[in-house]
């Protein structure tokens, strides 16, 4: 039996958590648990969830202690891991990160163009203060970082605490299309692996294999010459996920040399998908329409329940799979393989070396094992250079409170361009967001 383990979840109060109890449970044995505090600065959401997570952990894993807190002490003095998934603002300002833009007529979306800059500018804040909680603690727990837009807390972070091995910063978005491969090639996820190499929610697939070297690339791309790709959960998908699936079958009509990351589409047609785009309904009404009020509704069939019966535990999520397999990696120093973000230092020689790839590598003991990656060509070196300034320009902005930086960073950004709407979407994000940053 391996040594059991403390976790604790930050930002609780998020719809995706029972989904993320569901994978403590489907891999308990691999990952087992003494301890899971669950917490956020308020109880509003959690106490909304409580019964349901305390009847769920009580069936499957009757010895964990289980604990939900408001108190960042309570949350951080006894614990191995911190699983951070916070969304300061909550979806009412995700609402309007997706919504202002538009009615610039620019792409309306949480982590890429100006949506992702005005929630990174507020998710650097909050981040940086949960660093210092948790090391006011403990020098020795993982901080395990699923808080969007990742590209910009990472970088953030990494520049405030240049020295801290034990801050991971994760994106789930290569591992759910690696489960889209593994489905479409009729083999199982654990079993393929891949090279990938660029940005957070900018990135490529380079190669797709087996770990006995069978080669797979090719296969999926005649595939997607002649097939829709299609998430392998797409019957619970809504339309503009699907769309977005689509649009990498859109890209390899232009360039087929790699499998783009479903993100790139915003920086690549950012006019069609306004046009698809509602001003009045996005992503963020979508989202609490759907995955939010079917785990409400779910939760409230538990208040006062003693049994499971007639209640639905939500397994297979890729982001909560995610988070405890890698989890489980670090704690018995298992060296698997992930897609995973890590500062440059040449493994992409030919690029900036400060800044923050997704590449593949392995996580142990040690945290991340990324793997050498080589030089990249003009084409995808250009498109991060400038997608990496602006990431650079955002945390400097925020840091310094420096409008200039701020408009240029907006200016960089592909889904924009043009510094005269820069400046007017920058107006109004500033405005809705005041009571989180300010620039001067
Ligand atoms: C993907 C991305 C995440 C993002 C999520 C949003 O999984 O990798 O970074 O948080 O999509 O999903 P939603 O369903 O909330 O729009
Ligand atoms: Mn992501």
């Amino acid at each position: 039996m391996r040594e059991s383990n403390k976790i604790t979840i930050v930002g609780a109060g998020s719809a995706r958590t029972p989904a993320l109890v569901g994978s403590m449970i489907k891999l308990k044995d691999r990952f087992p648990l003494k301890k899971v505090i669950f917490y956020d600065i308020d109880d509003e959401r959690t106490s909304k969830m409580e019964s349901y997570i305390r009847l769920v952990l009580k069936n499957y894993m009757a010895d964990t202690e289980v604990i939900f807190t408001t108190d960042p002490d309570e949350a951080y003095e006894d614990t191995d891991f911190v699983l951070c998934q916070m969304r300061v603002g909550k979806n009412e300002m995700r609402s309007y990160d997706e919504k202002i833009p538009l009615i610039h007529g620019l792409v309306g979306q949480e982590t890429c163009g100006p949506g992702g800059f005005s929630y990174g500018m507020r998710s650097l804040g909050a981040m940086i203060e949960m660093v210092n909680q948790v090391r006011k603690h403990s020098k020795d727990t993982w901080i395990l970082n699923y808080t969007n837009p990742a590209a910009i807390v990472a970088v953030g972070l990494d520049k405030v605490f240049p020295e801290d091995k034990r801050i991971v910063n994760l994106c789930d978005q290569p591992y759910s299309m690696m489960r889209s491969f593994a489905k479409i090639l009729g083999v199982e996820q654990k079993d393929l692996r891949a090279d990938y190499f660029g940005l957070n929610h900018f990135g490529w697939f380079t190669k797709i294999e087996d770990y006995n070297g069978r080669n797979y690339f090719h296969d999926l791309m005649d595939y997607f010459k002649n097939h829709d790709f299609k998430p392998y959960n797409a019957e619970q998908r809504s339309q503009s996920w699907l769309n977005t699936y689509l649009r990498v079958n859109k890209y390899l009509k232009y360039f087929d040399e790699y499998i783009p990351n479903t993100y790139l589409q915003y920086y690549f047609f950012p006019e069609e998908i306004v046009a698809e785009s509602d001003p009045n309904y996005t992503r963020a009404d979508e989202a609490k329409d759907s995955r939010e009020k079917e785990v409400w509704e779910m939760c409230a069939k538990a208040e006062g329940a003693t049994s499971l019966e007639g209640i639905e535990v939500v397994t297979n999520s890729v982001f909560g799979d995610l988070m405890i397999e890698l989890a489980e990696s670090i704690a018995y120093d298992l060296h698997k393989e992930f897609i995973l973000l890590t500062k440059n230092t040449g493994i992409i020689p030919n690029f900036n070396s400060e800044a923050i790839i997704e590449v593949a590598g392995t996580f142990g003991k040690n945290g991340a094992e990324p793997f050498q990656y080589g030089d990249i060509k003009p084409f995808y070196k250009g498109l991060m250079e400038a997608q990496y300034a602006y990431e650079l320009l955002t945390v400097e902005a925020y840091l310094e409170q420096d409008y200039t930086k701020a408009l240029q960073a907006l200016t960089l950004n592909r889904t924009i361009v043009n510094p005269e709407k820069a400046q007017a979407v920058l107006k109004d994000l500033i405005e809705a967001n005041r009571d989180y940053w300010t620039l001067n």
